[in-house]
């Protein structure tokens, strides 16, 4: 039986790769982990990493400590499903015993399916929602070199079927990556939209996972992957949220910040811890229908969504907004502190050149009943807040954001 409870009586998840190792030069720890795992390497790495120096010295590192190595660099934007089998085809001829993933959310993803495929076979939509993943996968090593999905440290990755409108998600505790290896350096090179859209997205993840819905799992074999919020998540939200609101407009504007940058890849790993047990909720249920009908980028949506539902969302909110005020370093008392707090979010996407409005990026007015109808579809998400009757909220929030009202 599910009933009601607040965070705060007791109740936590976290399900994380068994070794995080984050700071500057910690991609020197890549071969090292590797070699406990195996000599045999397939690594996914994105055609633009590939080229770089970094890339080159940790191969000859993986290389030096006895590994040998299949690097494949076809990674695609929105991994379409055939690209993923493609990878996965070449790396069940190559046999590895361990695969690492090097690159952006799109690599990291690639590197989880090509894991998933080649220990369980069968075709990618046998495994979509959640928990349709049988068993543990071959050992993945997660190298991000952007900030902003988490990719590194949750139990899902995200693919494009030519079959469905929607991209797809595939949840599962066994797609968390054996180890993650965070090294803020290799983030410092990424361009400005990348730095603002993934980073604007990590933000995302860490306010979601704070306000998502409160319940209680049953403690039984097979917990759902996204649980809400919940104490150790809670923990985890609270730095994210703290470290990004100081650093992301830092990182978008100057690209020489590189305390900046280094702190926003120390947010969105906290941000990818924390989501991966509670889950996100209506910014990204809205997004999907949105990048699905304009092809922008996921972390633009979601940066644009987020201060309207949490506007819409408000009085249930009300106090975790509160405590977001606080950490934001928001001046007002009482409920203005939870307005205040939307403000300050609202003026953070704002100032990283995030579009006011729906209407921008091309969304016309009669589009927006099948927007809501479409989020509302996506339970998962729309479901996972800490709101009541959040799909009836859906409507009033896209309207809202497609007007560009202030908050
Ligand atoms: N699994 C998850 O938990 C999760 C969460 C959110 C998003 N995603 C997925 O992640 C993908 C998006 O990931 P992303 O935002 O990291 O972008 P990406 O991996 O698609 O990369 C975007 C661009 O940035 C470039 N790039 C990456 N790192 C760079 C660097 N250090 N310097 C210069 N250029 C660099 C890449 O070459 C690419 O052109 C989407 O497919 C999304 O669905 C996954
Ligand atoms: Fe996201």
């Amino acid at each position: 039986m599910t009933h009601t409870r607040s965070h705060s009586d007791g109740f936590g998840l976290l399900r994380l790769p068994t070794r995080i190792h984050f700071g500057n030069g910690a991609a020197s720890a890549i071969a090292p982990l590797a070699r406990e795992l195996g000599r045999r390497v397939f690594v996914c790495c994105d055609p633009f990493l590939a080229e770089t120096p970094q890339f080159e010295r940790t191969c000859e590192e993986l290389r030096d400590s006895g590994a040998v190595l299949q690097v494949w660099t076809e990674v695609e934007p929105e991994l379409p499903v055939d690209s993923v089998q493609r990878a996965a085809d070449a790396a069940s001829v190559w046999g590895p015993e361990l695969i690492i993933g090097f690159g952006g959310g799109s690599a990291l993803d690639l590197a989880k399916l090509v894991a998933l495929l080649r220990s369980h076979g069968g075709r990618l939509s046998d495994y979509y929602g959640e928990n349709a993943v049988p068993g543990p996968i071959t050992p993945v090593i997660a190298v991000p070199t952007t900030a902003g999905t988490g990719s590194e440290v949750t139990p899902v990755a995200v693919v494009s079927d030519p079959g469905r409108d929607l991209k797809v998600g595939i949840s599962s505790p066994h797609l968390i990556p054996r180890f993650a290896v965070v090294d803020p350096t290799l983030t410092h090179g990424a361009p400005a939209a990348v730095t603002a859209h993934a980073g604007v997205d990590a933000f995302v993840h860490a306010i979601e996972s704070y306000t998502a819905a409160v319940r209680a799992p049953e403690w039984t074999d097979q917990l759902p992957v996204f649980v809400g919020q919940n104490r150790l998540a809670g923990l985890l939200a609270e730095e994210a949220i703290t470290v990004i609101a100081a650093n992301l407009v830092r990182a978008v504007t100057d690209p020489d910040d590189d305390a900046a940058r280094t702190e926003m890849a120390y947010g969105s790993l906290l941000a990818g811890m924390a989501f991966g047990s509670a889950g996100t909720h209506l910014s990204h249920a809205i997004q999907y229908p949105i990048g699905a009908l304009t092809k922008t980028p996921h972390g633009l949506g979601t940066g644009l969504l987020l201060p309207h539902v949490l506007r819409g969302c408000r009085p249930d909110i009300d106090p975790a907004l509160r405590r977001i005020g606080t950490l934001l370093g928001v001046s007002e008392t009482g409920s203005d502190r939870a307005l205040g707090a939307i403000r300050r979010i609202e003026q953070i996407v704002a100032d990283i050149g995030i579009p006011a409005s729906l209407a921008e990026l091309g969304v016309r007015a009669e589009d927006l009943p099948d927007i809501s109808a479409r989020a509302a579809g996506i339970s998962r998400l729309a479901g996972n807040v800490a709101a009541a009757r959040p799909i009836e909220r859906i409507p009033g929030i896209v309207t809202a954001a497609w007007r560009g009202d202030h908050i």
